[in-house]
């Protein structure tokens, strides 16, 4: 079992490799003058199974479907060279949230991007904190596991929240519920007693702007803890926060497992007085650094 992975996830594969005790190597991506992609891995023994190593995310020099393409070309690659097995081990899932139709006509691209990883070679995938986890079984046809990144980052926030203070957990949207459940439990200790649950209720009304029609839950005087999948353009949390805040809150987090964090996020959350921001680090670089957020996050 080898771990093989593309050049701008190399930080994370290698503590990936380590952690498993094998080898890591990375491909060699070269970029001709017209835009087309080759990918390359060294010439030599092939592992029996490949654990591929690469976000599906925009990184400073790669766009989302270079990244897609050079994923692809990988692991078509090894399994031409004699890999008998491919595992992707992709952090985030980029179009994951493209899971459903809501007309006839609309495109699921989970489903495109998983069939295109199919066919390349992709016989397993492990992500983290997928979109709908039963849309990727749907969208996959081999198996796919997102392993859950709440208890982990739960147990990072802990030791920054106050212990006098009372906490709440708030959901940005419906479709965060059940997250903003799963971090109650995970924040309830003996210690600190009971998290209360709250909820915005949003209204999107642009791709990259929302807005809310009601909030329910008590978060008056309390430590809330705003917690979602992802940050994107942060519309969705941002307005949370301020929501939060309007109803009284003493001091408001935010924490999601992706930290996409496309502009204008990092200045929307700084404006809105988040106290501070956790991700996870499943998008290979930091794209916070001199901005008015770069103090207030912390990556698990
Ligand atoms: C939506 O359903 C997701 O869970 C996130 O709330 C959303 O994608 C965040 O996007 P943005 O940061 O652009 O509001």
């Amino acid at each position: 079992c080898g771990c093989m992975t593309l050049p701008s996830d190399a930080a994370f594969a290698r503590s990936f490799s380590d952690a498993l005790g094998i080898a890591c190597t990375e491909a060699r991506v070269r970029r001709f003058p017209d835009g087309e992609l080759e990918v390359q891995w060294h010439p030599g023994a092939m592992p029996h199974t490949a654990v591929v190593v690469a976000s599906l995310a925009a990184t400073q020099t790669d766009s989302l479907h270079d990244r897609l393409m050079q994923l692809v070309f990988g692991i078509h690659q090894l399994k031409t060279a004699g890999v008998e097995r491919c595992i992707g081990v992709v952090p985030y899932l980029g179009y994951a949230r493209s899971d459903t139709k809501t007309a006839p006509t609309d495109m699921v691209g989970l489903q495109i991007v998983m069939r295109h990883l199919h066919y390349a070679g992709m016989d397993a995938l492990l992500t983290v904190d997928v979109h709908t986890p039963a849309a990727l079984h749907n969208a996959f046809t081999g198996s796919a596991w997102s392993v859950n990144a709440v208890p982990p980052m739960a147990k990072a926030l802990y030791a920054h929240l106050p212990a006098q203070v009372p906490l709440s957990v708030c959901a940005p949207d419906v479709g965060a519920w059940k997250r903003a459940r799963a971090w109650a439990g995970a924040l309830s200790t003996p210690a600190r007693g009971a998290v209360e649950l709250a909820m915005v209720h949003k209204q999107r009304i642009r791709p990259d702007a929302v807005t809310h029609d009601a909030f329910t839950g008590d978060v008056e005087g309390r430590t809330v803890v705003v917690v979602d999948d992802m940050i994107s353009t942060g519309g969705t949390m941002a307005q949370a926060v301020r929501t939060c805040y309007e109803h009284g809150a003493h001091a408001v987090w935010a924490a999601a497992t992706h930290g996409l964090l496309v502009d204008p996020a990092p200045v929307r959350l700084a404006e809105v007085g988040v106290k501070g921001v956790l991700i996870a680090d499943t998008i290979p670089d930091d794209r916070t650094v001199n901005t008015p957020l770069a103090e207030r996050l912390h990556v698990v």
